[in-house]
């Protein structure tokens, strides 16, 4: 397997080192995420949304995940690739297991699922499958936005279901929208490294989508989300001033023309 194992990842959790994962969705993200020496990469899900413009994940399906899993394979050779499992390929166990095993055909070192569901990790992790996990708010079923564990029972639900996602054999949970406290308590009762993502400070790793970090996706911004580059305004700098260019007969000039 390329790049850090199952094993090595629950290591960095014993000591206490800090997990960086990134989305990447094509080659190009996925070479900037390798050459930033980040953990894991994850072939998100959140692709339809940030590269395809959906609403929202419900579009995502096998055939247009596997094309980028291979295409983020082939950026990030050396980095550990998790395929994210679109809704409705994880239905049932056997579906499951066809479905991941085609994504390690593709190039994925693992696969995640979204919400508590011991016997479709089970399934996996019989066939081989490194499995990781993802409870809080799960956007395949989730119907807004808002943050998940506010109230003490849904609390209680998700620390529960993050403990059942660890005895059924997930290496590592994603922890998504949900208070700081909440995550802490989750991360302390596991053995496995939780990745939070909106879930504060506490978490064992954190995970951003690429998108947002670069600010690509200019659509909404989630409040957990920071902003570490704007390339979309220098993307349409760059795109104007050529527009520019063409239209004043300045490009090209005899240095980009064939003599
Ligand atoms: O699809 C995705 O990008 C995700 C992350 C937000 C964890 O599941």
């Amino acid at each position: 397997m390329p790049g850090l194992s199952a094993d090595a990842l629950r290591q960095m959790k014993a000591d206490g080192r800090r997990i960086a994962m990134l989305t990447g969705y094509d080659c190009p993200t996925a070479q900037f995420v390798e050459a930033a020496g980040a953990d894991l990469l994850l072939v998100g899900d959140t692709l339809a949304m940030v590269v395809l413009g959906f609403r929202d994940t419900h579009a995502m399906t096998m055939d247009i995940m596997l094309v980028h899993v291979g295409a983020a394979r082939r950026g990030a050779p050396n980095t550990h690739v998790i395929a994210d499992m679109p809704i409705h390929s994880y239905d049932t166990p056997e579906q499951a297991v066809t479905n991941a095993r085609r994504f390690i055909e593709a190039g994925a070192d693992s696969v995640k699922v979204e919400g508590a569901i011991p016997e479709i990790i089970r399934a996996l992790r019989e066939a081989g499958v490194e499995a990781m996990g993802h409870v809080g708010l799960t956007p395949q079923t989730a119907t807004n936005t808002k943050a998940r564990g506010r109230d003490p029972e849904e609390a209680a639900a998700i620390r529960q279901g993050a403990r059942v996602l660890e005895q059924a054999g997930c290496y590592a949970v994603v922890l998504e929208h949900m208070p700081l406290g909440l995550a802490q308590q989750i991360t302390a009762d596991l053995a496995i490294p939780t990745i939070g993502i909106g879930a504060g400070p506490h978490c064992d790793g954190q995970v951003l989508v690429i998108h947002d970090l670069l600010g690509v996706f200019e659509r909404f911004k989630p409040p957990f989300v920071k902003r570490y580059a704007d390339l979309g305004k220098l993307a349409k700098d760059a795109c104007r001033r050529y527009v520019d260019d063409v239209r004043a007969g300045a490009f090209p000039d005899l240095d980009h023309s064939t003599r």
